[in-house]
């Protein structure tokens, strides 16, 4: 700990905390309807909760309720088993990360100034906030020389990136984030969803995420509240459980028609089980192919190239098959190779822009472990007992890095 510094209390946590609502209710003046009515809740520390529901059904009321930047009428919220009544106000706005869409960064101050504001009422020293505000400008993804610039240089994917900094600054034991990503074009915004999810795994808060897109929902929640008007809670679940069992109509709707696709998001290609093709060898005699592929029980009825590694070199066709000897080059391409930790929706993709029907699947190391077909994918989005790894959503792949689809 630094020396001759005034011991604040504000002193890395480096954990996090549950949040628990207990029949939070919230009425705005004389108002008849609860915005938030009867509330409870439970967030388990280090997850993300996404909030997400019909614009004007509560969330952001909820959501404020904990950093008391909008006081309850009645019931609690207890962060860290302590209820948010009985802290100074103040002091638990400092505990607490607030990130919201209009940002909010003071203009006429530089970044690193936006991101000190807290630690500067707390009388760090100007080194000090510098060496954080540096190392969060890394942690978030920006060059920390922009920590001397005005956010008006910046764009507004990087001024976002900043408003997640700044609200990570006193190391919070719970970031609320209302809306966050919601004014930043589609490909930014996937690019800042993918980011804070690593950074999440490196940091693992305690977040409450509030969105009103169900797809965001899905990608960034550990579990998902799905709410309506009085901040009413239809189902609480992870996203797969959302996707699988919706718990009445109005999630059903909520969630949409393609939820069985969504499915897709949440499952890596190694998830399911995938079909065995003939594998053949350069010079092999091409009857032991022949007699494979009238087996009763084979799978894929063209038998896979591959190297002496395994590594897939292309499909053989029947023409291949009518000479003596497997040729060196395979009358069919290769065609698209699945990587086994794939995400599954990108793997269909692949397939259905590759005109492939059947896919070579591989490990870290290239070989082949398995062909995955559009018919097991099919089959797979029919069956409701179809097993569905759950990933937290910070273990959950997100597709190639630094694709900007
Ligand atoms: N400051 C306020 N004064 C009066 N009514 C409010 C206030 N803020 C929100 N409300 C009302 O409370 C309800 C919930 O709003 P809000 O929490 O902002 O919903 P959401 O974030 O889901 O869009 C809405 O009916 C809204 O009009
Ligand atoms: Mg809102």
């Amino acid at each position: 700990m630094p020396t001759g510094e005034a011991a604040t209390d504000i002193q890395p946590h480096s954990g996090a905390s549950s949040v628990s609502y207990v029949g939070a209710t919230k009425r705005y003046g004389d108002s008849e309807l609860a915005a938030v009515d009867d509330l409870t809740l439970e967030v388990p520390a280090g997850e993300i909760c996404v909030l997400v529901g019909p614009s004007g059904c509560g969330k952001t009321t909820a959501m404020r309720m904990v950093n008391r930047t909008v006081e309850m009428s009645a019931g609690d919220i207890l962060v860290g088993g302590e209820s948010v009544r009985s802290k100074d106000a103040a002091q638990l706005r400092r505990e607490i990360g607030y990130v919201i869409q209009q940002i909010g960064l003071f203009p006429h101050r530089t970044i690193t100034e936006n991101i000190g504001t807290v630690p500067q009422l707390l009388g760090w020293k100007r080194d000090r906030i510098r060496a954080r505000s540096a190392e969060l400008l890394a942690l978030v993804g920006l060059d920390p020389d922009l920590g001397d610039r005005y956010p008006a240089q910046l764009s507004g994917g990087q001024q976002q990136r900043v408003g997640v900094a700044r609200a990570l600054v006193a190391d919070p034991l719970v970031m609320l984030m209302d809306e966050p990503f919601g004014a930043i074009d589609p490909i930014n915004r996937e690019r800042l969803q993918n980011e804070f999810l690593r950074l999440q795994a490196q940091v693992r808060k305690t977040v409450l995420f509030v969105t009103h897109d169900i797809d965001e929902a899905i990608k960034m929640g550990d579990r998902i509240a799905v709410m309506r008007e009085g901040g009413r809670v239809e189902q609480y679940a992870t996203p797969a459980e959302l996707l699988m069992a919706p718990a009445n109509e109005f999630v059903e709707d909520f969630v949409g028609a393609d939820r069985a696709l969504k499915r897709l998001a949440l499952m890596r290609v190694s998830d399911i089980d995938l079909w065995e093709a003939p594998l053949a060898t350069v010079g092999q005699p091409t009857a032991e192919l022949r007699a494979k592929l009238d087996a009763p029980d084979v799978e894929v009825p063209y038998p896979l190239l591959v190297d002496d590694q395994r590594r897939p070199l292309g499909w053989l066709s029947e023409r291949d098959l009518a000479a003596p000897t497997v040729p060196e080059r395979p009358d069919s391409p290769l065609g698209p190779v699945l990587d086994r930790d794939d995400v599954m929706r990108d793997a269909l993709a692949d397939m259905l822009q590759g005109g492939a029907q059947y896919a070579a699947v591989t490990d870290a190391g290239g070989a082949v472990v398995g062909v995955l077909s559009v018919e097991i994918i099919s089959e797979f989005l029919v069956s409701s007992a179809a097993k569905v790894d759950e990933h937290p959503a910070v273990e959950r792949p997100l597709g190639a890095e630094g694709s900007d689809d």
